[in-house]
C-alpha cells in the first residue's frame, strides 16, 4: 500500500481541456499552444474554446459576448454587501461570499451548467472592482457594454477607458489564468461538484481553496517578497537568507512544471512592457523579480524550480492598477473558466470522488467515563 501524499502524480480523470508538457514547459488548451492563444486570440474566444471545446465561429462567439455583456451587472443586494461589508477585508473573502449569496439567489434556477457558468464569468471581475473601488472610498462604476471583457474589467477599476498595451497585458494575463489542468482549486470544485451540489457551492470551494499562499496567493506574495528586498543589489543576500533558513522563494516551483512555466515567459515580456512605461516603483519593483528571477534559477534552477505563473504576473497586476491584495482575486476572475470547464467534462460520466485514508491509530479502546479520564 502506497500513500500518494498530496495526490502527486494521481491521475484522477480523462480531460480533452489542457494538457501540460511539465518536462518541455509547454501548455496547450484543447491542443492550441498557449504561445499562439496569448498572441493572437482574447479572452472571450479562449474561455468559448475552454468550455464548448471548439473555437467559436462568428456567430457562436456574438452569441458568448452578448451573454457575457449581459450578465456584467450585479443584483442590488450584491452591491448592498459590498458597501456595507468591512473596508479591511480580503478581496478573496469577499469574491466567495458575493459568489455564495449569487447561489442563494440562483438556488431555484435549473439553467444549465454553462448558462450559470457565464453568470458567474461575467460577474466575478464586476465583484472585483466594485470592492476595489468602495475599499478606497470611491463610488462603484457600471459595466460598460460596449468594452470587451478585460477592457471592462479594468474600466471598472480606474474609471477611463485604459489604453491599448494595458488591455492586452489584462487580457494575455486572463487567458494564461483560465486553466492549468488538476490543480487544488479545480480539484476542490471538482469534489464538491462529484456530489451533485450546485454550481455556485463548487466555485465557492475553487475559490477558497485558491486563496491560499501555496497556490492562487502567490501571486501576492510575491509582490509583498519584491517590496520587502527594496532594491535589486539586495537581492543575492535576501534570496540566500531565505534559503537558508528553510523558507520559499514565492512564484517559483510548481508540481508539473520541472522547468520555466511558459506562462511565466509570456508574463515576463508583459511585466518589462508595463514597468517601462510607468517607471518609478514598478520599474524597481521589475528589476528586482529579474534579479530574484536570476538567483533564484541560480540556486533551485538544478533541483527543477523555476518561475511559475505567479511570479510575473504580480507585476503585471500591480501595473496595471490592482492593489496587492486583490491579485489572488483577479487570478480567480480567470480560473472560474477552468472550474466551470472541469465540472462540466466530469459531470458527464460522474463518480463521486472519495478517497482513502490509511488508518495507522489503535482499534478496540474501551470507553472510560469522563470522571475517571
Ligand atoms: N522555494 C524554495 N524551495 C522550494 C520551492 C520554492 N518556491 N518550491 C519547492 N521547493 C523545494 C521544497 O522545499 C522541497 O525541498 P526538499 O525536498 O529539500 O524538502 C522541494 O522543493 C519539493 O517541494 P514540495 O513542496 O514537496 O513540492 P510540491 O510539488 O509539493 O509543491 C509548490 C509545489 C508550488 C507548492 C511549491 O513549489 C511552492 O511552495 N512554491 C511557492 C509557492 C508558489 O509559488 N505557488 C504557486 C504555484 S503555481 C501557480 C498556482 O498554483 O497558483
Amino acid at each position: 500500500m502506497e500513500i500518494k501524499k498530496g495526490l502527486e502524480d494521481v491521475y484522477v480523470k480523462e480531460t480533452e481541456i489542457t494538457y501540460i508538457d511539465g518536462e518541455l514547459g509547454r501548455l496547450y488548451y484543447r491542443g492550441y499552444s498557449i504561445y499562439d492563444l496569448a498572441e493572437f486570440s482574447n479572452f472571450e474566444e479562449v474561455s468559448y474554446l475552454i468550455l464548448y471545446g471548439k473555437l467559436p465561429n462568428r456567430e457562436e462567439l456574438n452569441w458568448f459576448q452578448e451573454k457575457l455583456r449581459e450578465e456584467r451587472y450585479l443584483p442590488d443586494f450584491i452591491i448592498k454587501f459590498l458597501r456595507e461589508v468591512r473596508k479591511d477585508a480580503q478581496p478573496m473573502d469577499i469574491l466567495r461570499t458575493a459568489v455564495s449569496l449569487l447561489g442563494i439567489e440562483d438556488s431555484k434556477n435549473d439553467e444549465r451548467t454553462d448558462i450559470k457558468g457565464i453568470k458567474l464569468i461575467s460577474k466575478f471581475p464586476t465583484i472585483v472592482a466594485n470592492y476595489a473601488r468602495l475599499r478606497k472610498g470611491l463610488d462603484i462604476i457600471e459595466p460598460d457594454p460596449k468594452l470587451s471583457h478585460s477592457e471592462n474589467f479594468l474600466y471598472m477599476l480606474y474609471g477611463d477607458r485604459p489604453n491599448e498595451i494595458k488591455s492586452k497585458a489584462m487580457d494575455v494575463t486572463l487567458i494564461l489564468h483560465i486553466d492549468h489542468e488538476m490543480n487544488a482549486s479545480t480539484f476542490a470544485s471538482l469534489v464538491v461538484a462529484s456530489t451533485f451540489s450546485d454550481l455556485y457551492s463548487s466555485i465557492v470551494a475553487g475559490i477558497s481553496a485558491l486563496k491560499g499562499p501555496l497556490h492562487g496567493g502567490a501571486n501576492y506574495e510575491a509582490l509583498k517578497m519584491f517590496k520587502e528586498i527594496g532594491s535589486p543589489e539586495k537581492v543575492n543576500d535576501y534570496i540566500l537568507n531565505r534559503l537558508s533558513n528553510k523558507q520559499r522563494i514565492m512564484g517559483f516551483g510548481h508540481r508539473v512544471y520541472k522547468t520555466y512555466d511558459p506562462r511565466a515567459r509570456i508574463l515576463k515580456q508583459y511585466a518589462k512592457l508595463l514597468a517601462e512605461k510607468e517607471g518609478g516603483e514598478i520599474y524597481t519593483l521589475y528589476q528586482i523579480a529579474e534579479k530574484v528571477e536570476e538567483i533564484g534559477i541560480k540556486y533551485l534552477g538544478p533541483k527543477g524550480i523555476y518561475p511559475n505563473v505567479d511570479f510575473f504576473s504580480s507585476i503585471v497586476f500591480y501595473s496595471l492598477g490592482f492593489e496587492p491584495d486583490f491579485f489572488p482575486a483577479v487570478f480567480a476572475s480567470a480560473r472560474v473558466v477552468g472550474w466551470v470547464a472541469h465540472i462540466m467534462e466530469y459531470i458527464k460520466d460522474n463518480k463521486i470522488i472519495r478517497p482513502k485514508a490509511y488508518y495507522k491509530g489503535e482499534i478496540g479502546k474501551k470507553y472510560i467515563p469522563i470522571d475517571s479520564r
